[in-house]
């Protein structure tokens, strides 16, 4: 006999809504799994779903013959401007494979190393604003690793300029972006009633569209100046399916631009990883410390080259540590393709069952992390201790056939931007004594979190 999962008090038809922050859905997750352990039964209205924190029961639903991965709740509104895109593609949608097997080449070793120097390019673009901000001014670097990422993927993917270092707001793309993600979030916990009688469709439509236009351009623009680079665009207009000879349609050609225009900026966003990283090395003076003198000693005063950023094996651990505490796409859902058990024997999952992992919290796991699990240590991913972590212990990729396709392109710009800070900057919070807090979308990014930027004390290093 199996354990019965624990069920918090809810409300006829809202079922447990009202317990959920609309705007930060996560620290609901994690209040109601430190009251009722590491698995709970959440209602969504009448729809029952699963939570999962731990360890354990996130590696037993990490399993592509038991568990598909669920189109649901945000990802279902997301669809509404991305349809099929490969993020928000339902399983069954044959233009997932379509697109998967055509797309993913561009993202492997060769990929991604042509995307090198076009990289660096717009790194450096971020580094002369900082040098001409000057130490006295406070910078919001959220802003400006977004638009260090967004310039990125159209320039790597789509040899396309946005010079988003050249406006003085952000490019209009972006602010509809947030607000269609905000809104999408807020529908799954609003009933469509509600949402139609008070008017949000008109501005939800209206970002929809800005963000279309934008799609099209890029595409027109390419009809009109077509080159031979075999880029994401390219592949995308021109490629055929290996298995099935088919190309994409225009439409889901549309959808999958603006999925990697989503996709490629909104979780490196840097403002995610790229911020939380700066957090935590500014928290941790002597992680900053040693990354800095790996740094001088790889790189001396040159800018990164390909070939360095193999060496940089402290950052790798940073990166990595700072994706278990602060994963960037700290929820992910999946249904079970029949009845199953998890939890070794403890509790069943019926077929159909929605289940969403907290990564973020599973990741902080004891049993696997110790009782410092909460701690940045970059320490406990060096010296092959990450090569035997438990399997899925680590995955703020995601998992198996629905993980990130953009994972080496998002790591090589990591690689790049921060060293090149480093070699120039003394970096400090605007605030000493600020403490994390979050903000979610798709994803999560610390709120007003601000640094100045003084030239580095003793060093002028070229560009
Ligand atoms: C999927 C995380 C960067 C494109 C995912 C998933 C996660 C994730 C957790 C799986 C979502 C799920 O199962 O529901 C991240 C993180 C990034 C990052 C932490 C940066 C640090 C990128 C970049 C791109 C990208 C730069 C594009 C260039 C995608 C796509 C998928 C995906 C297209 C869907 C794959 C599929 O379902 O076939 N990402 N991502 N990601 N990511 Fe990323």
């Amino acid at each position: 006999m199996t354990t019965p999962i624990p069920c918090p008090p809810s409300l006829p038809f809202l079922g447990h809504i009202t317990s959920i922050d609309k705007d930060l859905p996560l620290l609901s997750f994690s209040l109601l799994a430190q009251q009722y352990g590491e698995i709970y039964q959440f209602h969504q209205f009448s729809v029952k779903k699963v939570v999962v924190s731990s360890y354990e029961l996130m590696h037993d639903v990490s399993d592509d013959k038991k568990f598909f991965k669920n189109i649901g709740g945000v990802l279902e509104q997301v669809r509404n401007g991305v349809g099929d895109g490969l993020v928000t593609a339902r399983p069954d949608e044959e233009n997932w494979g379509l697109a998967h097997r055509l797309l993913t080449p561009a993202f492997g070793a060769v990929g991604i190393r042509d995307m090198f120097d076009d990289m660096c390019d717009i790194a450096t673009q971020l580094i002369v604003k900082w040098e001409r901000f000057g130490p006295g001014a406070v910078i919001n670097p959220a802003e400006d690793f977004t638009r260090l990422t967004f310039d990125t993927i159209t320039l790597c993917a789509m040899s396309h300029r946005l010079n988003s270092f050249y406006r003085e707001t952000n490019h209009p793309f972006v602010q509809a972006m947030v607000d269609f993600l905000l809104e999408s979030g807020r529908r799954t916990f609003r009933p469509s009633v509600v949402t139609n009688v008070m008017g949000y469709n008109t501005k939800y439509e209206a970002d929809i569209k800005v963000m279309t236009d934008l799609a099209n351009d890029i595409i027109a623009d390419r009809k009109k100046n077509p080159t031979e680079k075999n880029d994401l665009l390219n592949r995308m207009l021109n490629g055929k399916d290996p298995k099935t000879g088919k190309g994409l349609s225009d439409e889901n050609i549309r959808y999958n631009l603006l999925t990697f225009l989503i996709a490629g900026h909104e979780t490196t966003s840097s403002i995610a990883t790229l911020s939380f990283t700066l957090y935590y090395l500014l928290k941790n003076p002597e992680a900053m410390r040693k990354l800095r003198q790996e740094v001088d000693e790889v790189l001396g005063d040159q800018p990164p080259q390909l070939q360095d950023l193999s060496k940089l094996t402290y950052l790798n651990a940073c990166l990595r540590e700072c994706l278990r505490l602060s994963p960037a796409s700290p929820i992910r859902s999946v249904d079970a393709r029949d009845d199953t058990v998890i939890g070794g024997g403890k509790y069943t999952i019926q077929k159909g069952q929605s289940v969403i992992i907290t990564t973020g919290r599973a990741q902080r796991d004891p049993k696997i992390w110790g009782e410092d699990a909460d701690e940045f240590k970059p320490e406990r991913m060096l010296d092959g201790k990450f090569d035997q972590l438990p399997p899925h212990a680590w995955q703020p990729f995601g998992f198996g056939m629905r993980a990130c396709i953009g994972r080496a392109l998002a790591w090589q710009e990591m690689l790049i931007l921060i060293p090149l800070i480093l070699q120039r900057f003394d970096i400090a919070m605007e605030n000493p004594s600020y403490e994390l807090e979050i903000k979610q979308t798709l994803t999560i990014k610390p709120k007003e979190f601000h640094i100045r930027a003084a030239p580095r004390k003793g060093r002028a290093v070229p560009l």
